[in-house]
């Protein structure tokens, strides 16, 4: 839609070079809710899968015009509001010093996992700059969708980072954990280990969020994934402060954080302390209770739970109004699933919840919701 023939009430929503995701995020008015999906690059979609055939995981994200196409392909293919750039949450494992493989069945393995204070002295925070392939696939996708959509919005682009926590936690377990005994005994072992590692990952994360936002990501997504590991007293204790300080550092770069966690309905109102715009709601918690332990002054993403996309259109369809009910239209929803899209997942289940949002959005949204700037 040009200036011309759009209306005035489509315009006060879309602002010029605005998006309806970013203003979600900011809590602000708009047209319907956004959606998209974690992990919607991946697996369970086949032209993923293509170029797959022919590279590495890791290849793709060290080559930014395959990571840029996969991530734009995927965006496309799902008409979805937002693009999260293609990338892997251990890359900055690799300037940091700590080299790591995927192994087909088993995840991230890291080579020689942390475990003293002396390796952690040791950890490099000066080569940031060797992970700028990511920020050169960014500048690609904003390039690809610098253009506003047909119906006037522009594609919101997310960078994102994991938290140093959910970072160091693989550092130190060397690939994923059931119990997280070696990074809780750093924690817990008061040597002065811990904040270190904190320290020195947040500088990485900064400076690498950093190089995202000059490339053209509108929101950086903090992927604290595992943080649901620890009991409230020891996420406030050992990582509240340190996931505080990398969200406030980001959010001075300009651009809004969204700060997402799996297992998290005891720390929500812990979280929403970080002072990340939006906090990252997994499937397990209604909604509603998960927005009202975090409170009104932060915007919710969330929070299917990606198995339902599995099920009869029936089910799914319900699941979908259900999470819409349970935002009431209010500003500050974004949706998405409560944790990533699995391998084996029907990307025409996937498509049809595009569809029903933004159906059954707009009626939530128009006009009362609408008009309340
Ligand atoms: O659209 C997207 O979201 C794709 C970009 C993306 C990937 N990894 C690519 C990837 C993102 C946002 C991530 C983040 C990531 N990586 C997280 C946090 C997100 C979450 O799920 O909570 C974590 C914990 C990782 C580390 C990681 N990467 C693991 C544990 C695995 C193995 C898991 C598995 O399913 O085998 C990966 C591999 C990985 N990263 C894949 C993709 C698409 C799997 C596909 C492949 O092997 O090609």
């Amino acid at each position: 839609m040009t200036e011309s023939t759009a209306s005035s009430a489509t315009l006060a929503l879309h602002p010029e070079g605005t998006s309806r995701f970013v203003r979600a995020c900011l809590r602000q008015p708009v047209d319907r809710t956004p959606v998209w999906f974690l992990r919607q690059a991946g697996r369970y979609m086949p032209e993923y899968m293509a170029v797959r055939k022919h590279h590495t995981l890791l290849d793709i994200c060290r080559t930014p015009d395959i990571a840029a196409e996969v991530t734009i392909t995927a965006a496309e293919r799902l008409g979805v509001d937002a693009a999260i750039i293609f990338a892997d949450l251990l890359l900055p494992l690799t300037p940091m010093g700590l080299d790591f493989e995927f192994v087909a069945g088993e995840g991230p393995q890291v080579h020689t996992p942390i475990r003293s204070l002396q390796h952690i002295q040791a950890l490099r925070t000066d080569r940031v700059d060797d992970l700028s392939y990511v920020a050169r696939a960014i500048e690609k996708v904003a390039a690809h969708f610098a253009m506003p959509r047909p119906d006037g919005d522009r594609l919101g682009i997310i960078g994102f980072c994991g938290a140093p926590f959910t970072l160091a936690s693989y550092m130190i377990e060397g690939g994923s954990s059931r119990n997280y005994v070696d990074t809780k005994k750093m924690m817990y072992a008061n040597d002065g280990a811990w904040p270190l590692l904190m320290e020195k990952l947040n500088t990485v994360l900064v400076a690498y969020a950093r190089q995202q936002v000059e490339a053209g990501a509108d929101c950086i997504q903090i992927f604290d994934s595992w943080i649901g590991a620890l009991s409230v007293t020891d996420y406030r204790q050992y990582c509240l402060a340190p996931s505080t300080d990398l969200v406030q550092r980001i959010k001075a770069l300009g651009v809004p954080v969204i700060y997402f966690g799996v297992d998290t309905a005891s720390m929500l109102s812990s979280m929403a302390e970080t002072t990340a715009d939006v906090i990252g709601l997994d499937w397990r918690t209604p909604l509603d209770e998960g927005w009202r332990s975090i409170g009104p002054g932060s915007a919710v993403q969330g929070n299917l739970d990606p198995i339902t996309l599995f099920a009869p259109l029936d089910v799914l369809e319900s699941r979908v109004r259900e999470v819409l009910t349970l935002a009431d239209g209010r500003p500050g929803h974004i949706f998405n699933l409560g944790h990533g899209i699995v391998p084996g997942t029907p990307v025409d289940s996937v498509i049809q919840v595009v569809e029903w949002v933004r159906q059954f959005s707009i009626a939530k949204h128009a006009p009362a919701h609408a008009t309340t700037r």
